[in-house]
C-alpha cells in the first residue's frame, strides 16, 4: 500500500477500506508516514468526508492504536458520559453520585482541567482529604461494593489521537465531523466504555458554536457508538452562558451539593436529569427514558443521591462532613460584587469569555504547569433573561485579593444588557439512535 495512492482516493471521493484506515493510522503512530502525507488526507477527509463505516473503522484503529483500559473486573455496563466542554459544568459532579445510587457503575477515569475551570479531579479535590490515588483493584473494589469510584487518568491512550489533533491543529483540520466524531469517540472507548453519554455544547462559548454542527457531530458519534457495539445517545445542550450560577471549583462542589439536595439551579438539575436518563436507561436500570427519569427524581428527593455522595467522598479518603456544611470547603478571602451598568434584561453572557476571568482568578489552568487556587471563582447571580437593575449585583466575585480590575472589566465585556431578552432553550435536542 502507497499512502499516496490512499491520499488520492479520498481526494477523488473514494470510500478507503478498513485495511487502508489501519495502514495510514498504524503508520503515522509508528512514524513510518510523515506529517505532511496526513496533512493532506486530513485535508481530503475536510472535503470529501467519511462513510459512516470509514468513522468506524477510524475510531477503532485510533482505540487499538495504544493501550486500553480493561473494566471487565467491574460488574456491569459501564457507562461513561463525555461533555465537548462547557464552563461551569458541574454535571458530572452531580450524575457520577445521581447514577451510581440507581446502581449504575460510575469507574470513571478523569483528568485535571486546562483553561477555564479545573476539571472533575480537581473540583473533586477541593474536599478535604479527597484523593484519587487508587491501586486499580481497589478502583474496581470500589466500584463494585458502592457503585463509584474515580481514578487519574494513566496508560498511553489513543496515541495515534493524540498526533493527529496536534496535526490537525495546525493544518486547519479539526473542524471536521468524522475527524472529531472519531478523535471523542476512540478515547472514551479506550477508557472501557460499554456505552456512552454524550454532552453536545452548543452555541457562543462552545466548541460548536453552531446548533446546526452539534446535531450533525452528536448525529455522528451515536452512529460510530452504535456501529462499534457501544450504545450510545447525546443530548445538544445550551452553552451560550454558562451552566448554573457556579464557575470555580470548591464553588462547583457546593453546587453539586445544592443540586443533590434538590435545590439547586433549574437548568443544572435539568442537563443532570436529561443525562442521567440515559446513562441510567443504557445500564439497564431503567427500562425506558422516562422510567429512569422518574428513578432519579425519586433519588433526589429521597436523600438517596447525597448518601451515595457521601459515601463516596469518605470512600477516597475525604471529609463527608462538606455535604452537610459546605462551609468546611475552602473559601476565598474576598468577596467583590459586580454592579450592572444600565437597567433591563440580561441579553448575553459569552460562556467561554466568563471562563477565561474564572481561570485568571486563579481557577483554572493557563498552562499544563499553572498552580489552581481551589477556592475562587465566579457565582453568577443573574442569568440570560433576568430582569436587572442598574447598580445590583451580576455576580459576585470570590478572589484571592482585592485587586480584581481586570475580570471586572472582562465580566463587563461578556455580559451584555439588553431592553428585553428572553432565557435559551437548554435542551435543544436529543438523539438516541
Ligand atoms: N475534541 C477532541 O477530543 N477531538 C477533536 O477532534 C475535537 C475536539
Ligand atoms: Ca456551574
Amino acid at each position: 500500500m502507497r499512502m499516496v495512492e490512499l491520499i488520492e482516493k479520498k481526494r477523488d471521493g473514494g470510500e478507503l477500506t478498513t485495511e487502508e484506515i489501519r495502514f495510514i493510522v498504524e503508520g503515522y503512530t509508528d512514524g513510518r508516514i510523515p506529517d505532511y502525507q496526513v496533512s493532506a488526507w486530513a485535508m481530503a477527509v475536510f472535503f470529501r468526508d467519511m462513510t459512516d463505516r470509514e468513522r468506524a473503522d477510524l475510531t477503532m484503529a485510533m482505540v487499538e492504536s495504544g493501550e486500553t483500559i480493561d473494566l471487565s473486573d467491574i460488574e456491569g455496563v459501564k457507562v461513561d458520559k463525555h461533555s465537548t466542554g462547557g464552563v461551569g459544568d458541574t454535571t458530572t459532579l452531580v450524575l457520577a453520585p445521581l447514577v451510581a445510587a440507581a446502581g449504575v457503575p460510575v469507574a470513571k477515569m478523569s483528568g485535571r482541567g486546562l483553561g477555564h475551570t479545573g476539571g472533575t479531579i480537581d473540583k473533586l479535590e477541593a474536599i478535604p482529604g479527597f484523593h484519587v490515588e487508587l491501586t486499580r483493584e481497589e478502583f474496581a473494589r470500589r466500584v463494585n461494593e458502592s457503585s463509584i469510584a474515580v481514578i487519574g487518568q494513566s496508560g498511553n491512550l489513543t496515541p495515534a489521537d493524540k498526533k493527529l489533533y496536534a496535526l490537525r491543529d495546525v493544518t486547519a483540520t479539526i473542524e471536521s465531523i468524522p475527524l472529531i466524531a472519531s478523535s471523542i469517540m476512540s478515547k472514551k472507548i479506550a477508557a472501557g466504555a460499554d456505552a456512552i453519554v454524550l454532552d453536545v455544547k452548543t452555541g457562543a462559548g462552545a466548541f460548536m458554536k453552531d446548533e446546526q454542527d452539534a446535531r450533525r457531530l452528536a448525529a455522528a458519534m451515536v452512529a460510530i457508538g452504535n456501529q462499534v457495539g457501544r450504545k450510545t445517545m447525546a443530548v445538544i445542550s445550551d452553552m451560550s452562558q454558562p451552566l448554573g450560577l457556579a464557575i470555580g471549583n470548591a464553588l462547583e462542589v457546593r453546587e453539586a451539593i445544592d443540586t443533590l439536595r434538590g435545590e439547586g439551579p433549574d437548568d443544572l438539575r435539568e442537563l443532570c436529569l436529561a443525562l442521567g436518563s440515559q446513562m441510567v436507561y443504557l445500564g439497564g436500570a431503567a427500562g425506558s427514558i422516562e422510567e429512569a427519569e422518574a428513578l432519579l427524581k425519586e433519588l433526589l428527593a429521597s436523600g438517596k443521591a447525597l448518601d451515595k455522595f457521601k459515601e463516596f467522598i469518605a470512600n477516597q479518603g475525604g471529609d463527608p462532613a462538606v455535604v452537610d456544611d459546605p462551609d468546611l470547603l475552602p473559601a476565598a478571602p474576598y468577596r467583590i460584587e459586580l454592579p450592572a451598568r444600565e437597567s433591563g434584561f440580561v441579553s448575553g453572557m459569552t460562556a467561554d469569555a466568563i471562563g477565561t476571568a474564572a481561570m485568571i482568578l486563579g481557577a483554572g489552568r493557563a498552562t499544563k504547569e499553572s498552580e489552581i487556587d481551589l477556592s475562587v471563582g465566579i457565582v453568577l447571580r443573574k442569568k440570560i433573561g433576568d430582569a436587572v437593575q442598574a447598580g445590583e449585583s451580576l455576580a459576585t466575585i470570590h478572589a484571592a485579593t482585592e485587586q480584581v480590575g481586570d475580570v471586572l472589566e472582562r465580566l463587563n465585556a461578556a455580559i451584555e444588557i439588553a431592553p428585553s431578552a428572553q432565557a435559551p432553550e437548554l435542551v435543544r435536542g436529543i438523539v438516541t439512535e
